[in-house]
């Protein structure tokens, strides 16, 4: 398998046999970490971490990797580069590539992202766009497959907010690698028809099966994997949230739902969630709103079916692989 040179911009790019090669990668960089077998295959190298939103997991995973790896890493940010304010996104990638040896990207529209893969000369991983996730849906294949064994034919359930970057990129991965998902949420939520039409030809191909399914309570019967996101993600407008918990409030993944699902299920989430009232944005919309958990209830984010820890820490060993896996290493 040779992924040198690849950019990581959506799961959409990869066949499953490269997305399986990745999760085993991560597997074994999470064995080495684990026992702290030193593996700096990549002294001498260096990335370069563009960060136009927030983050805690993406960055420290990035750069955790990169330091386990021997590599360098810089963090820029809207506020201390030049980026498509004197710079465009076009000479900042070629000017990095100069430098670095790899170039993530978290920001907002997919296309920049894939604009700045266009012109780099190294690779370049997106770190989160509006559109997709890619590197949190390998954590979350790795977590599942930790769990289960498997990810074929594993009855996998989202919940929420399925029309932005985690609800598509889950609908991709699961379809690329013949997963049982199914979407739970009102229709306005679903990912777009086309998204919907290219994962459903994939799926013939895999085996896969997704459904589509507005009645939350059906959908979460028998699940293995009941699966959720915040409500409004970063870089949607904050009037959102009113008319969004209206619209989800019945998607809350609690205790009730939870006993729909397989007694072996787990709860997932990408993070982060609003489970209780320990955060400023969730004490703001309390104010406005009364009310004291969101997408998950705290006993459950907490509960012993969670795996949130799990498949945070997941993070950073498939990161790891992304970087070892592209990486034009001489
Ligand atoms: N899940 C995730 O991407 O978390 P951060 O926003 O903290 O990076
Ligand atoms: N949908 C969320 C995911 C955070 C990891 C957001 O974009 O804010």
């Amino acid at each position: 398998m040779n992924l040198k040179n690849r950019d990581f911009l959506q799961i959409m790019d990869f066949t499953p046999e490269e997305i399986k090669y990745l999760l085993r990668l991560a597997l074994e960089y999470k064995a080495k970490k684990q026992k702290r077998i030193p593996h700096r295959e990549f002294e001498e190298y260096n990335i370069a971490l563009i960060f136009e939103k927030s983050s805690t997991r993406t960055r420290c995973s990035f750069e955790v990797a990169a330091h386990d790896l021997g590599m360098g890493s810089t963090y820029i940010n809207s506020n201390n580069s030049h980026l498509g304010v004197k710079e465009s996104i076009a000479d900042t990638a070629r000017i990095l590539s100069g430098i670095y040896d790899g170039i993530c990207y978290r920001g907002y529209e997919q296309e920049i992202v894939d604009e700045l893969a266009e012109h780099a000369l190294v690779p370049v991983w997106n770190g989160l766009t509006n559109e997709a996730h890619p590197t949190q849906i390998l954590a979350d294949f790795m977590t599942i497959k930790e769990k289960f064994g498997r990810l074929k034919g594993v009855k996998m359930v989202y919940l929420g907010d399925a029309h932005y970057n985690i609800g598509n990129s889950l609908l991709v991965g699961a379809a690329k690698m013949g997963m049982d998902l199914t979407i739970a949420a009102p229709k306005e939520f679903y990912p777009t028809p086309e998204l919907i039409a290219e994962c459903q030809m994939l799926a013939e191909q895999t085996g896969a099966k997704l459904r589509f399914e507005e009645d939350i309570q059906k959908a979460a019967v028998n699940a293995d994997v009941l699966y959720t996101d915040v409500w409004v993600s970063m870089g949607e407008p904050e009037e959102f949230w009113i008319p969004r918990i209206k619209q989800l409030a019945h998607c809350q993944v609690n205790s009730e739902l939870m006993s729909l699902a397989h007694e072996d299920a787990i709860f997932m989430h990408c993070l982060p969630a609003f489970h209780d009232l320990k955060t400023a944005t969730a004490r703001e919309i309390n104010l406005k709103t009364g009310i004291e958990e969101m997408e998950v209830t705290d006993e459950v984010f907490n509960g012993e079916q969670s795996y949130v820890y799990q498949q945070a820490e997941n993070r950073m060993h498939t990161i790891k692989a992304v970087m070892a896996a592209t990486i034009n290493k001489i």
